[in-house]
């Protein structure tokens, strides 16, 4: 695992950009697996702005999101596909078709999961894995003591995790507790894994991630075994990091961290 620590905020939210770019610009027909939540509604505003400004191009991409509320429709502004479109599909040249979701919707909820994993292997896998973390520490839904082997499944939610969300809703009782999410499993067959964490909320559940026993009380710690993962953070997110100053010193000496290795 690679642990990157920019000064601020901004400085992570353009350092993950500028990653998740380079690598489209090398693989146009790149194979996303993409987040939502307050940390990447940042990220996607500099991932249309360098659409805008510097071409970007998105035509050949596509994407696999990791969850969706059960039982909101597309149209509804709090699901996650109109969040996708909203921040990040309606501004750039993707093609919708190749924009994926897990269908919260679906009369066969078990059924929907399955065909979810079998379009990801039609597809080859997801070659870049876009993640942020919840305070209890979830990837994905993928909720304390979740399987570290679980595929795509619905959940049901935390109080942390509802609490942290249903500001969001207008009425927050209104807020889905159950949601279909990608299983850890699956964001493990990812060929690269990439977090993004940002402010002081999130400095205790980035220690235990990182520097914390591999647990399926903080299913993110499971990307302590994945081999080619990176976690950017802001230094809010990385004050109780006991390692802080190895991760600055190594980020000195490495020559190029914006390629993925
Ligand atoms: C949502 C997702 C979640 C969020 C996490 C952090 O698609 O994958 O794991 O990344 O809940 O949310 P924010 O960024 O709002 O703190």
């Amino acid at each position: 695992m690679e642990v990157i620590i920019q000064p601020t905020h901004e400085d992570a939210v353009g350092f993950c950009a500028r990653m998740l770019a380079r690598r489209i610009r090398e693989k146009p027909d790149i194979v996303l697996g993409l987040a939502t939540g307050r940390t990447m509604e940042p990220l996607y505003t500099q991932l249309v702005t360098m659409h805008q400004n510097e071409g970007l191009d998105f035509s050949r991409v596509t994407t696999f999101n990791l969850d969706e509320y059960i039982g909101l429709p597309p149209e509804h502004e709090q699901s996650y596909r109109y969040y996708m479109n909203h921040h990040l599909f309606n501004h750039v040249n993707i093609n919708q078709a190749n924009t994926h979701l897990p269908n919260g919707m679906a009369e066969d909820i078990a059924a929907e999961c399955v065909d979810y994993e079998k379009r990801i292997v039609e597809v080859g896998g997801i070659d870049l894995q876009l993640l942020g973390i919840g305070e209890d520490g979830h990837i994905g839904f993928n909720e304390p003591i979740s399987s570290l082997r679980s595929r795509t499944r619905n959940k049901t939610l935390t109080k942390e995790t509802i609490a942290q969300n249903s500001p969001f809703f207008s009425e927050p009782s209104l807020m889905p507790v159950q949601a279909l999410t990608v299983g850890v499993g699956t964001i493990m067959e990812a060929r690269y894994c990439l977090m993004l964490a940002t402010g002081e909320d999130k400095a205790q559940i980035i220690a235990q991630a990182i520097e914390g026993p591999i647990t399926a009380m903080v299913t993110a710690s499971a990307l302590q075994l994945h081999p080619h993962c990176a976690v950017i953070v802001d230094e809010a997110a990385a004050a109780r990091l006991k390692m802080h100053d190895y991760y600055l010193w190594a980020f000195e000496t490495k020559p190029d961290w914006e390629k993925l290795d």
